[in-house]
């Protein structure tokens, strides 16, 4: 049995394959070509932090695919209770046939998938999203094709998404630059383990010189929302927007995961630049890519 809690549990060549397939199944539906392989399977999805992207391409994904999906929130479940996460793991693991979660810290999902006898998808921690990465590796490649070899420039908060960059730098061999303000960087072990291909500058515009594929996220996380004030001082240097992406190559794509903040890490210009900006494609892939990415852990069980 195999989990999807970061992108490290995939190889390159499983990644390869999910995304091609991701672009398949995405065809089969334009056509109206779907297939139901999931029907009486159910998928459980605790949500302990927002969401519209990920609960709705989770939900609709399984229902196009013939199942069934769950949405538990700790106000509801007895996990907000305090039941412990093995214990939750145990029992949900014995009804559903694939747990998707969202929280806080990454040892959580962890110790949940250790107990859990069905795959465990991790649909964001405060240290990784893969599952976005796998929408914006597909995008990348419907429009530009394969990312090997690119340069790929990440600006702002070394978090989550940015660490799920990093993974993705290994898996996709691509060259990613970081620029960051100081404080604000990825985890060290992370970046020391990559440093063969992930570069760390205070620089935004050094990090965009000639690249391919530029990216960011909100300055303030989920769980972080008291550290907006002071993070728009500390971040506001580490704007994307039209004067960074004139350093870029000229057919530089842009992507951002949303929700956004125009104005703050992106200029509502450069987020509704379409002949840049390709947000909107990235997160219609989130259903794609998923549903995708469920088949592949199903064949895995
Ligand atoms: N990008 C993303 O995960 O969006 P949601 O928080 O809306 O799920
Ligand atoms: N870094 C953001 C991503 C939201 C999809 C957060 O964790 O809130």
């Amino acid at each position: 049995m195999r989990h999807f809690l970061t992108l490290n549990d995939l190889s390159a060549d499983e990644l390869r394959g999910l995304i091609d397939n991701a672009i398949q199944l995405k065809k089969e539906l334009r056509e109206g070509r779907a297939k139901a392989p999931f029907e009486n399977k159910v998928l459980g999805m605790i949500f302990e932090k927002s969401s519209t992207r990920t609960r709705v391409s989770f939900e609709a994904g399984m229902a196009q695919m013939g199942g069934h999906a769950i949405f538990l929130s700790p106000r509801d479940t007895q996990l907000g209770r305090g039941e412990p996460i093995e214990d939750s793991a145990r029992v949900l693991s014995r009804m559903v046939d694939m747990i998707m979660i969202r929280t806080f810290e990454h040892s959580k999902i962890e110790k949940f998938a250790e107990y859990s006898r069905v795959p465990v998808i991790n649909a964001l921690t405060d240290d990784f999203h893969p599952c976005q990465l796998l929408a914006d590796i597909q995008t990348y490649v419907e429009h530009r094709g394969s990312p090997q070899g690119k340069v790929v420039t990440w600006v702002g908060d070394g978090n989550n998404m940015c660490q799920s960059y990093i993974n993705a730098a290994r898996l996709c061999d691509f060259e990613l630059r970081i620029a960051c303000p100081q404080g604000f960087e990825p985890d060290a072990a992370l970046l020391e383990a990559n440093k063969d291909r992930v570069s760390l500058t205070r620089d935004p515009l050094a990090a965009c010189r000639d690249a391919d594929w530029l990216v960011t996220d909100v300055w303030a996380s989920m769980g972080q929302e008291e550290e907006q004030a002071e993070r728009e001082i500390k971040f506001k240097n580490y704007q994307l927007n039209h004067h960074l992406l004139s350093y870029a190559k000229s057919d530089a794509v842009f992507m951002h995961c949303l929700p956004a903040h125009r104005g703050e890490e992106v200029s509502a210009a450069l987020l509704e630049d379409e002949k840049h900006s390709v947000v909107w494609d990235e997160a219609e892939n989130r259903l794609h890519a998923q549903k995708a990415l469920m088949v592949f852990l199903a064949e895995h069980a």
